[in-house]
C-alpha cells in the first residue's frame, strides 16, 4: 500500500466514543428486498457480511420508523419491537465482519408511494406535491407531527436493543425531514414553518429526540449520524445558503458526524452557477473541527478518493463503488488496488452477492452503473 492511501486507513474516535477502524464508509443504500413485513431476509444479510470485512462503518439502507412513512417495496422496517431480532441479524452479520453498524432512520413523507401505506395517503409538511401529477400529500397534524418525532426515538431504541453502533437520521434526498426544511414542501404558518429557522424545528426536535433516547438507553458508546442534501432543484427549494446556516446549527447538537448527500463529490451549486466550489467542502469549511463530515458522490478509485480527502474532508462514504467491488479495501491493502473494478458485468451477480430485486435496477435502469455487458 502506498503513501498516497494513508488517510484512508487512519482510526477515528467519534465523540460519542465509538471507534472506527478508517475512513471508508459504506453508504446507505436500499436493496428492495426485505419480506412484505418488513423482515429482513437472508438475501440482504448476505450483501451486507460481502461488503463489511473492510469498511470501517456500514451505514444500512433506510429502515422506516413508523409504517406511514415507508417509501419502498421491500423496505425494512424499525417501526415496532418485533423487528428488533430482524434489525439484529443486520447489525451483527456487519460487526462479525469487522465494521460498526449504523442503521439510517428514515420517514419518506410525501414521497412515501400511497400503495403500500395503510391509509394510502401520504403525508408531509404541507398539502403539496413533489411534482405536477405526483401524490398530493396530507398536511400533518401537530399530533402526527409529535408521533413521528417519538417514532425516530423508539426506532433508535430499537437500534440499540438491536445491538447496533449508531443511527444515522436521513434528513436528504427529498423524504420527510428535508421537507420541513424546504420551503418548497413546507408553507405552514404555525410553529413548524415560515422562516428558516422555523423549517429547521421539526428536524432539530428529531436531533433532539435520537440525543435523549441515545442518552437513556445506551449504555456503550453510540454514533448519531444526520444525512443531509445540500439544495434541492424546486422553485422555492433548499439552497446552499439555508444549509450553511442549518448544518452550523446542526454542529452544536451532540451528533457524530454530518454526511452530505450529493451525486458528485466535487460539483458545485446546480443553483447558482457561479459558486463553483465543491458543496461538501463548502459544508466542512463551515462547520470546520466542531464535527466531522462525511463526504459521497462518483468516486471510485483509490486514487480519488485519496484526492477527496485531500481537501480535509474527513470520511468518505462510497455507494455504487462497493456494489461493483465489494473488496475494495482489501485490494489496496494487498497492493491490488489495480485489480479494483469500476464497473459492473451482468455475469458478476453471483460474485457480487446483490440480492435480486437491487440487480434489477442496476442492470436496467439507466445510468445508475456503468455496465459493460
Ligand atoms: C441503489 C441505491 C440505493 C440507495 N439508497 C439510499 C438510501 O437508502 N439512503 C440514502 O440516504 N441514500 C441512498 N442512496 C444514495 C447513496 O447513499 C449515495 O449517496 C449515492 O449513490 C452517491 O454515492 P455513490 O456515487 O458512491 O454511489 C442510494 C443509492 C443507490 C445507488
Amino acid at each position: 500500500m502506498t503513501e498516497l492511501y494513508e488517510k484512508l486507513f487512519q482510526p477515528y474516535k467519534f465523540s460519542s466514543g465509538v471507534e472506527v477502524k478508517n475512513r471508508i464508509m459504506l453508504a446507505p443504500m436500499t436493496h428492495y428486498s426485505s419480506d412484505d413485513q418488513g423482515y429482513v431476509t437472508e438475501e440482504e444479510l448476505a450483501y451486507y457480511g460481502e461488503r463489511s470485512a473492510g469498511v470501517g462503518t456500514v451505514i444500512t439502507a433506510c429502515a422506516y420508523v413508523i409504517a406511514g412513512g415507508k417509501g419502498f417495496p421491500g423496505q425494512f422496517s424499525a417501526d415496532d419491537d418485533a423487528f428488533i431480532p430482524s434489525l439484529r441479524k443486520v447489525a451483527e452479520t456487519i460487526q462479525g465482519k469487522g465494521a460498526k453498524a449504523i442503521l439510517q432512520i428514515y420517514h419518506g413523507g410525501r414521497q412515501s408511494p400511497p400503495d403500500l401505506l395503510p391509509d394510502k395517503q401520504p403525508v408531509s409538511a404541507s398539502s403539496v406535491a413533489s411534482s405536477e401529477g405526483a401524490p398530493v400529500p396530507r398536511e400533518m397534524t401537530e399530533a402526527e407531527i409529535q408521533e413521528v418525532i417519538k417514532a425516530f426515538g423508539e426506532a433508535t431504541r430499537r437500534a440499540i436493543e438491536a445491538g447496533f453502533d449508531g443511527v444515522e437520521i436521513h434528513g436528504a434526498n427529498t423524504y420527510l425531514l428535508q421537507q420541513f426544511f424546504s420551503p418548497h414542501s413546507n408553507r405552514r404558518t404555525d410553529k413548524w414553518g415560515g422562516t428558516l429557522g422555523k423549517r429547521m424545528i421539526f428536524p432539530l426536535s428529531i436531533v433532539n429526540e435520537v440525543e435523549k433516547t441515545v442518552a437513556e438507553h445506551a449504555k456503550s458508546p453510540f454514533v448519531i449520524g444526520y444525512r443531509i442534501s445540500p439544495e434541492e432543484g424546486s422553485e422555492p427549494g433548499i439552497t446552499l445558503d439555508d444549509t450553511l446556516q442549518f448544518v452550523d446549527r446542526l454542529a452544536n447538537q451532540n451528533l457524530d458526524y454530518i454526511h452530505v448527500s450529493v451525486g458528485h463529490f466535487w460539483n458545485g451549486s446546480f443553483r447558482e452557477s457561479d459558486r463553483t466550489e465543491s458543496r461538501i467542502v463548502k459544508i466542512y469549511e463551515k462547520v470546520g473541527n466542531r464535527i466531522p463530515v462525511v463526504g459521497v458522490g462518483a468516486l471510485h478509485t483509490p486514487e480519488e478518493v485519496a484526492e477527496a480527502m485531500e481537501t480535509g474532508v474527513p470520511f468518505i462514504a462510497l455507494g455504487r463503488e462497493l456494489l461493483m467491488e465489494p473488496y475494495w479495501i482489501e485490494k489496496i491493502k494487498s497492493g491490488k488496488e489495480k485489480e479494483i473494478r469500476t464497473t459492473l458485468s451482468k455475469k458478476d451477480q453471483e460474485e457480487l452477492v446483490i440480492p435480486d430485486p437491487l440487480w434489477e435496477k442496476l442492470v436496467n435502469v439507466k445510468g445508475w452503473l456503468p455496465v459493460v455487458d
